[in-house]
């Protein structure tokens, strides 16, 4: 059965409440769409006003992190469980940013990403090589241990259900997308390590995104690969082209 393509504007630390209103209103009409799901992952202080601004649109909305405990004293952490009452769906979890400034590790990320299905979001669990992995032909090792880190515990059906992003670090924000041969061999790597720890059921149902300077001009290349389900989209998701990339047909 295809895969259905999941298009995600990373909105990362942009955009003030009404700044964030304000662009839903002028992406409405652009991005709907009955082919893809759509997903707007936006800082945690615009959930709220973003949930109400695209109620009755095909936007869903994702939170760019959450903590891995149920509640208590964490200073300036947002639950899973407050997540999901305001009407978000989907989280981020060890974006490149979180790995690399925020010192998050796969242990980590491994709490995070079974915290997230206990409370029945849906993680979107981002994975890349820098530009030395790339160079020094570790690719793939590094993003094999990345996964399988991350989803120690993580069940079958958890994983036919979540989203994994390929995001080369060196391509995110720096306009150098990945080539559609680059991106599409290593998003297959990843379903292949899904079939080696799961299976292929699961490694075929699972959704794989690329992000890393993905714009209007590349999208419909780089979504037309066999493994590559949608995009994680930065920079280019906060802007009208957005609307082009998630009608990239
Ligand atoms: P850019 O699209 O700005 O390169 O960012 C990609 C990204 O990090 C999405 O999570």
């Amino acid at each position: 059965m295809a895969r259905r393509k999941i298009i995600a504007g990373n909105w990362k630390m942009n955009m003030t409440p009404s700044q964030a209103v304000a662009l839903c209103n002028t992406l409405k009409d652009l991005v709907a769409t009955d082919e893809a799901d759509v997903v707007y992952c936006v800082p945690a202080i615009d959930i709220v006003p973003v949930v109400e601004a695209v109620r009755g649109t095909n936007v869903e909305v994702g939170a760019e992190n959450l903590y891995f405990e149920d509640k208590g004293a964490y200073t300036g952490e947002i639950s899973a469980e407050m997540l999901v009452d305001a009407g978000v769906k989907y989280v981020i979890i060890g974006h490149s940013e979180r790995r690399d400034y925020f010192k998050e590790c796969d242990c980590l990320l491994n709490k995070k990403v079974k915290q997230a299905f206990k409370a029945g979001l849906t993680p979107i669990l981002c994975c890349g090589e820098s530009l030395e992995q790339r160079e020094t032909g570790v690719t793939m090792d590094w993003i094999r241990l990345q996964i399988k880190s991350d989803l120690v515990g993580v069940s079958a059906d958890q994983v036919k259900g979540m989203v994994i992003a390929y995001e080369p670090i060196w391509a995110i924000g720096t306009g150098k997308t990945a080539t559609t041969e680059q991106a599409q061999e290593v998003c297959k790597g990843i379903r292949d390590c899904i079939a080696e720890i799961y299976d292929t059921d699961t490694a075929q149902a699972v959704r794989i995104q690329y992000g890393g300077s993905v714009n209007a001009g590349n999208a419909a290349e780089l979504f037309a690969q066999p493994d590559i389900d949608g995009g994680l989209v930065g920079g280019a998701s906060l802007k009208a082209d957005f609307g082009k990339i998630v009608n990239y047909k």
